[in-house]
């Protein structure tokens, strides 16, 4: 029995959800008439022009439309609108360095004329409404500003991890036909200065026939190869522009950005976000879901390049005039204790990580965590896979002295939002699940035949009857493959690709992907691409990869390959396999294990059985299920005896 945990007793809602009879009753009278509360909510953003219909969605022709002929701007929301209310000298962002002994702070006065200025630039360079721009940069403040000057004049940015190597950037370049580059000379994390970025650029930039410029961060003062008539530094790129900018007025249906993820067949998709119905959905979770009052200190340790970072570094909080603390470094660097260093010396107010980030801080004892002041923590969240009961227990008790209730918030770069979190003043927790679905979002269980699933405890798949302003719009330049991932399914509703059951509280319970999608230390990592880049390596045939439980990442890559004839299993090939997922994909795509065989599991039309691989890995081989539809069942027991 899974106990329940009540809202810590010194804990009081900020933000006015403090009983949870009240909030249940929000959640049906929300039922009754969504539309209603969704034009309540978008009231607290400001609108240059009021939208005429709140919800024009049909899921049945893959449509999403929100706040239908609003017009507003998302970096005047995450700005000016604070400095027009008196908050521009508030500290907008706090950068803290890799290194411990330098941040930096900016005000929201100091951002706007950042911002303003490098959107001239931008314009200057012939940037457009409509254009996009990739960003692929670590965790600088300039990150941030290149984010929200392109949303000032109407650029639609396209953020790329920085960890992601020369292909899967230019891949995802193309994809968009982004005109301009921003990156940085080099990265810095941990021990590493030299993380090499406008090295990996170079490496691409004559293979992406849209790219027009490079603007380059000058973070470590390093000398890189500047290619004349093509590439800038920041600072000679916005030299001569004007730190006035007037904020482009773009309609509520007009794109915001592109952020590729990845799906469980073919290339990335690159998810397109438009601007109305994310700003209204990520300012209003961000405030419900972390209780976030406009003096509290916040922190996510997410990074751009991933859809946490851009709803909740970017958009949510700063719509929301937050300060907030920006990390460029690594848990480990100096030492385990970083993170709880920071949270001292900041005194920050709302925390949110991921459970992998805590199983591997958690390993290291409590003694880091103990050497600092962790009292003004308040709310504690996660993100990315379930939170165990180890690592939940150890977060509540170690990092938030039973004080700080956990918000374990599950959602997807997809939703743009969370959909589902306990509300830190009002719903018990239990460890392990995300609790109930937000007000206005309507979750539903199916079976394989797509019948709606009422009995507690069975799990089914993850589906949405209903629309929310922050979803998704379309899979950029392709329709047709939004259309078919996320709606042939289960017409008439969203598919999200996880499992989940529901158990006898109407807590729901996210079971992982349904799908070939794994989840690496929180990072989604399709396994057709990384099975892509196996292949590529010398000497391979082909190969299969499954997640297995793994004690830090959740998911560990585990990798069945078969070679060419002829080829011998060497350790070679084993370091050259990884040299070339790290060159295709990049080092977070990288097996945990590699497995040599003489043949893979295959039906008679040629599919791979994951199925069974995944039992092998996790050397379950008592019990294999059913074989019978193997092309060659001996394949097994190679296999197996290896
Ligand atoms: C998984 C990250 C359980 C899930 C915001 C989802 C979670 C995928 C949780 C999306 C959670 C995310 N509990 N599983 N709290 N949060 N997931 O697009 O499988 O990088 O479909 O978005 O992560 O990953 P993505």
């Amino acid at each position: 029995m899974i106990k329940k945990y009540n809202v810590p007793g010194d804990f009081s809602s900020l933000t006015g959800y403090d009983s949870l009879e009240e909030y249940l009753k929000l959640k049906i009278d929300v039922h009754k008439d969504s539309d209603a509360y969704w034009a309540k909510v978008a009231e607290r953003i400001d609108w240059f022009e009021k939208w005429t219909d709140v919800n024009k969605t049909n899921y049945h022709d893959a449509h999403i439309e929100w706040f239908t002929n609003g017009k507003l701007n998302a970096s005047y929301n995450c700005i000016d609108r604070h400095i027009k209310n008196g908050l521009g000298e508030k500290t907008a962002l706090i950068w803290q360095s890799n290194d411990v002994n330098v941040s930096k702070n900016v005000t929201y006065n100091e951002l706007l004329v950042h911002v303003s200025q490098f959107a001239n630039a931008l314009k200057r360079s012939n940037i457009q409404k409509g254009d996009r721009v990739c960003i692929y940069m670590q965790m600088i403040p300039e990150a941030i500003v290149a984010m929200l000057a392109c949303a000032r004049i109407g650029a639609v940015h396209s953020v790329v991890f920085g960890a992601f190597s020369s292909d899967a950037l230019k891949n995802r370049i193309n994809d968009s036909e982004c005109k301009l580059l921003i990156t940085q000379d080099n990265g810095v994390r941990g021990t590493k200065h030299d993380i090499p970025m406008k090295e990996n650029a170079n490496n691409i930039a004559d293979e992406c026939p849209s790219l027009e410029k490079i603007v380059v961060v000058d973070r470590c003062g390093n000398d890189v190869a500047m290619q004349e008539g093509r590439d800038i530094y920041w600072h000679d790129f916005i030299k001569g522009c004007d730190t006035v900018c007037e904020p482009e007025v773009m309609d509520a249906e007009d794109p915001l950005f592109i952020l590729y993820t990845s799906g469980s067949t073919g290339t990335p998709k690159g998810v397109l976000h438009t601007t109305g119905g994310y700003m209204v959905y990520t300012s209003h979770t961000h405030e419900i879901v972390f209780d976030h009052h406009k003096d509290h200190i916040y922190w996510c340790t997410a990074d751009i390049g991933w859809i946490t970072g851009h709803s909740y570094i970017v958009y949510g909080p700063l719509s929301n005039g937050v300060t907030q603390v920006i990390f460029e470094g690594v848990p480990n660097y100096p030492d385990f204790g970083r993170f709880w260093q920071i949270v001292e010396q900041h005194k920050v107010n709302i925390f949110y990580t991921a459970p992998t980030a805590l199983r591997a801080l958690m390993k290291e004892g409590d003694d880091f965590p103990n050497q600092y002041d962790l009292s003004s923590l308040r709310v504690l969240g996660t993100v990315g896979e379930p939170i165990k009961s180890p690592e939940w227990h150890w977060y509540f008790q170690t990092i938030g002295k039973e004080k700080c209730p956990i918000v374990d918030t599950w959602w997807q770069t997809e939703t743009g939002g969370v959909l589902m979190s306990p509300i830190p003043g009002c719903v018990p927790t239990k460890p392990g699940s995300a609790t109930l679905p937000l007000p206005g979002i309507e979750p539903a269980l199916l079976d394989e035949n797509g019948n709606k699933i009422t009995e507690p405890n069975t799990t089914g798949f993850l589906v949405m009857t209903q629309s929310w302003p922050g979803q998704m719009r379309t899979v950029y330049g392709d329709h047709q493959r939004f259309k078919d991932t996320y709606f042939s399914q289960a017409p008439g509703n969203y598919f999200t690709g996880d499992g989940a059951f529901i158990d006898e509280d109407g807590y729901y319970w996210i079971t992982g992907r349904v799908d070939d999608v794994l989840n690496v230390s929180g990072h989604r990592i399709g396994t057709a691409e990384v099975e892509g880049a196996i292949g590529a390596a010398t000497g391979v045939a082909e190969a299969a990869v499954i997640g297995y439980t793994h004690d830090i990442k959740g998911e560990g890559i585990y990798a069945f390959v078969t070679l060419m004839t002829g080829v011998e299993p060497s350790d070679d090939i084993k370091t050259d396999i990884l040299a070339t997922v790290t060159k295709i994909i990049g080092p977070h795509a990288k097996p945990s294990v590699i497995q040599f065989c003489d043949g893979l599991p295959k039906t008679r039309s040629g599919k791979i059985m994951r199925r069974i691989l995944k039992k092998i890995a996790q050397n379950e081989t008592d019990d294999l299920g059913d074989i019978s539809t193997l092309a060659d069942p001996s394949v097994i027991d190679s296999l197996i005896n290896k």
